[in-house]
């Protein structure tokens, strides 16, 4: 399948450098779109109609408040003689699947939201239940071409603003908790490059752990707990710093419901 990248920023970029495949792609005009061209390969293109018209698939990869002046652009690719394209994958945060149809109405849409651990094949991709009236295997054939970007989590289209709460700001609260478990190793005589291996290894055993145990963090907690210990007295500090009322609050404050 030849993708086409409405866009050339951060998203395109880290998706396109995670598939490795030659691209087709456009920008509006900074020259981000020859530079990832370059970068991936394939090419960019002077506009999005021409992008259309020799795409497979065309992802949405521009900002959100653009979708109907690029679906204008794009359909008058979409419409011509040699168009090949098959679907439209949006990554635009915040456009349902009722405004892209609306936006597209004559291809197949689908809803996806990468985030940026995709570059490295290790993303969570949450992807909005396609309508009914969606090509399964159409359907089948897109979600293992974006399998290949890391997992790919089919949520209710209801359910995605609390899933991207979860998974899209995932790499930002990940990356804060490291630093505060860092800094307190160095107050403790630990170089930051020995604490971020011994905590980065950790947590990647933990949650392969917990992949295998059906997500029993309670079992997972258990194993390392003894009764009056290090352990024991180590998560009590951290419940009485309100760990979990961090995290309520911070998913109140992200979940758009
Ligand atoms: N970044 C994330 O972590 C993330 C995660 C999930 C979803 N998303 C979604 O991904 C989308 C892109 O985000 P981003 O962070 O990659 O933004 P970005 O870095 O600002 O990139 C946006 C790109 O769209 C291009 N563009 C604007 N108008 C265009 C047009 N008419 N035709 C073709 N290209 C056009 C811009 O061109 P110029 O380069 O010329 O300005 C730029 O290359 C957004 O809708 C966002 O909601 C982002």
């Amino acid at each position: 399948m030849t993708v086409g990248f409405v866009g050339a920023g951060n998203m395109a970029r880290a998706m396109s450098l995670g598939w490795g495949d030659p691209i087709l792609c456009t920008d509006a005009g900074s020259g981000r779109a020859a530079a990832l061209a370059a970068e991936v390969g394939g090419s960019a293109v002077a506009t999005n109609a021409e992008l259309a018209a020799g795409s497979d698939l065309i992802v949405l990869a521009h900002k959100p408040a653009l979708l109907g002046r690029v679906a204008d652009e794009v359909t008058a690719g979409l419409t011509s003689r040699t168009s090949r394209t098959r679907a439209i994958v949006s990554v635009l945060a915040g456009a349902t699947l009722a405004d892209l149809q609306s936006a597209y109405p004559h291809v197949p849409v689908l809803r996806i939201e990468p985030n940026t651990l995709v570059q490295l094949r290790r993303g969570v991709l949450l992807m909005a239940t396609p309508r009914p009236e969606t090509d399964r295997a159409l359907v089948a054939e897109i979600v293992e071409l974006f399998e290949r970007l890391g997992t790919v989590v089919t949520v209710r289209e209801e359910q995605f603003s609390a899933a991207s709460s979860v998974s899209g700001v995932g790499p930002a609260y990940w990356a804060l908790l490291v630093e505060a478990q860092m800094d307190a190793a160095v107050r403790h005589g630990l170089t930051p490059e020995v604490a971020g291996r011994l905590i980065t290894a950790t947590m990647a055993g933990t949650a392969e752990l917990l992949r295998q145990d059906d997500f029993d963090t309670l079992a997972a907690r258990r194993a390392v707990t003894s009764p009056g210990g290090v352990t024991a007295r180590g998560l009590a500090a951290l419940e009485r710093a309100g760990i979990r009322s961090a995290f309520n609050d911070a998913m109140d404050a992200t979940v758009d419901d």
